[in-house]
């Protein structure tokens, strides 16, 4: 794992785009994980920019998002599907048919799950992961005591996300308490991950992610299991790290992140 500090929240959400850009001028069939969340919009505006101003390329590019709430049409203004299109699809020239989210409508639940995984398998796996972070430390909706193992399955959510993510409804008590979800075994079977998280409210659960004991408890920790994980911050969710002189150094020296300084 290695962790990238940025300025600001904007300067974080950036180099996650030009991360993302890098990685589809290379390839453009990229298989990319897309995630949700406020942390997320910022990555979008600046792909949209880079799109729109150097003409950055999505119509071949395959995307599989990691959750999706369970019960909400696509249509919904509060589900992931809603998210996506308008922060992401639609401003850019991506091929909708090549986009994926979990069906959280499905009749059949756990069909949709294994559909979800045998079509991530299809298109060859994912190349790279973005991730956010629940202030418990969950990744997608991998709530405490996710097992590392597990694949896109249905979860229920814990009272902190419901706590989290209510105040994003325009009826709270509407709020769906089950979701599908990429398991951890899911995320961690991908090429790269790269972890985002700005702002002060995630620095304590940061510094428990990066620097902290392995706990299914946290699945966020995990990713110190994943082979080629980054995690990007901004100084505030930095503020708890204790090994930021080495992080530093790291960015500034290593080969990899010479067109990033
Ligand atoms: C939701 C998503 C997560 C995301 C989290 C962070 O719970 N399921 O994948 O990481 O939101 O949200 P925010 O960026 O708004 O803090």
């Amino acid at each position: 794992m290695d962790v990238v500090i940025q300025p600001t929240a904007d300067a974080a959400c950036r180099l996650v785009a030009r991360v993302i850009a890098g990685e589809l001028r290379r390839k453009p069939h990229l298989v990319l994980g897309l995630a949700t969340g406020a942390t997320m919009e910022g990555v979008y505006r600046e792909l949209v920019r880079l799109h729109r101003e150097e003409q950055l390329d999505f119509s071949r590019c395959r995307t599989f998002n990691l959750d999706e709430y369970i019960g909400l049409t696509p249509a919904d203004p509060n589900s992931y599907h809603r998210f996506m299109r308008e922060h992401f699809f639609d401003p850019v020239n991506m091929d909708l048919r090549q986009t994926h989210l979990p069906d959280g409508c499905a009749a059949d639940l756990d069909m949709e799950c294994r559909r979800y995984e045998e079509a991530i398998r299809r298109a060859g796996g994912i190349d790279l992961q973005i991730l956010g972070i629940g202030k418990a430390g969950h990744i997608g909706f991998n709530e405490p005591l996710s097992a590392f193992r597990s694949r896109t399955r249905v979860k229920a959510l814990s009272p902190v996300t419901l706590k989290q993510n209510a105040p994003q409804f325009v009826d709270p008590s509407k709020m769906p308490r089950r979701a599908i979800t990429m398991g951890v075994g899911t995320i961690l079977d991908t090429s790269r991950c790269l972890l985002l998280a700005t702002g002060a409210a995630k620095a304590d659960i940061m510094a428990r992610a990066v620097e902290g004991p392995i706990t299914a408890m946290i699945s966020a920790t995990a990713l110190q299991l994943h082979p080629r994980c980054s995690v990007v911050v901004d100084e505030d969710a930095a503020a708890r790290l204790q090994g930021v002189a080495y992080y530093r150094w790291t960015f500034e020296n290593e080969p990899e992140w010479e067109a990033f300084r």
